[in-house]
């Protein structure tokens, strides 16, 4: 036997049995290394669980508590002023609300692309790991957005609740591809990215109920984005653990990610009718200042700043490289921004009809 086949041999050689369980682990995965360093911050995932996602019961705030109660013997008064309010709503802000309202309403799609992660799924339904308990609770408070806004929008009576039911049931069943890839790198990037994105647009919309004169939906955006926003610290709190032990990996998928477009979660939505549906919501949004190209550029400007990607050190040159491309970004998409949102101001925003306000304009 030659010393290269004794070598061979070792090599294939029969290991002990626990080497072979964590090989036949390690071999599940399409990114054993990600899976390896996502599991190493359990502990850390557990304690963001418990600190970052509100209680459950009693402690949390729920959908009724800023709806009319129709238990109470009052109800049709609560439910006049209610109404009242909603009147002042003008249709372009109804629009963007319900376009937020569908995209928040498709919430199975979202915990099943969270499943979808390597090392974060919940194999049994009900696992009490760490990451299992995090989708579930992110998904169980996620859940009362999409509620609360279905409910503010039947009890107003100002859209064909109809067609954007329709909208709804069309865009679960076409689903959506975040380009997660299964790799919870990219999930968490992506999280992070659109975590911040609905905060700001559900704060904006509560900026404009407000300046309408409808103090409820105000508040309610409001509350709404006040969870986007502890998802989003959440989410980029679990990047900050990923840079810490694979800051190469994380930059890779980053660089990799951006070199396309993050794509809306609402994307592929549909009342059946209208083939540009998605798009003329999305120009109503930035027509109105809700979620622009700006906001896009500046999330990712705020990403780069909240990772350090400028004084992280200990790249590989590979990594330099992608890390420089990275930084480059923002200030080129603010420029191509600012030049097409200058000019659609100038040529003016077209009005589209849609059929979720019964063919009215926005
Ligand atoms: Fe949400
Ligand atoms: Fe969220």
């Amino acid at each position: 036997m030659t010393p290269k086949e004794l070598e061979s041999m070792k090599a294939t050689a029969p290991k002990s049995k626990e080497e072979v369980t964590k090989e036949i682990a390690r071999s599940r995965y399409l990114y054993p290394k990600h899976v390896e360093v996502i599991r190493d911050f359990e502990p850390f995932v557990d304690e963001t669980t418990d600190k970052m996602l509100l209680e459950t019961g009693e402690n949390a705030w729920q959908p009724q508590d800023y709806l009319p109660d129709m238990t109470r013997e009052d109800w049709a008064e609560q439910l006049k002023e209610f109404r009242g309010q909603a009147e002042c709503v003008q249709d372009d802000t109804l629009v963007v609300l319900i376009g937020d309202m569908v995209t928040e309403e498709a919430l199975p799609t979202y915990q099943t692309l969270l499943n979808t992660f390597e090392g974060c799924d919940d194999p049994n339904g009900d696992t009490q790991n760490s990451w299992a308990r995090w989708s579930r609770g992110w998904t169980s408070e996620e859940n009362r957005h999409g509620d609360l806004l279905n409910k503010y929008l039947y009890l107003g009576g100002r859209c064909d609740m109809r067609k954007v039911e329709e909208t709804i049931q069309h865009l679960i069943t076409s689903g959506f591809n975040p380009g997660a890839e299964q790799d919870p790198y990219r999930g968490f990037v992506y999280t992070s990215f659109q975590e911040r994105a609905t905060k700001i647009s559900h704060g904006n919309v509560a900026r404009l109920a407000k300046q309408n004169g409808d103090a409820n939906l105000a508040k309610i955006c409001a509350m709404i984005a006040g969870d986007e926003g502890r998802h989003e610290k959440a989410y980029q709190s679990f990047c900050d653990k990923v840079i810490e032990r694979d800051p190469d990996g994380f930059i890779d998928v980053f660089a990799d990610m951006m070199k396309g477009q993050i794509v809306m979660p609402a994307e592929l939505m549909t009342d059946g009718n209208d083939p540009k549906l998605y798009d003329n919501f999305a120009t109503v949004a930035q027509k109105l200042g809700v979620y622009t190209a700006i906001d896009y550029a500046e999330i990712l400007e705020f990403l780069l700043q909240r990772w350090d990607l400028e004084n992280m050190t200990g790249l590989s040159a590979e990594s330099d490289e992608k890390r420089d491309f990275l930084c480059r970004l923002p200030a080129r998409y603010k420029k191509l921004a600012t030049r097409s949102m200058n000019k659609a101001e100038k040529e003016g925003y077209e009005s589209f009809p849609f059929s979720w306000i019964k063919g009215r304009t926005a």
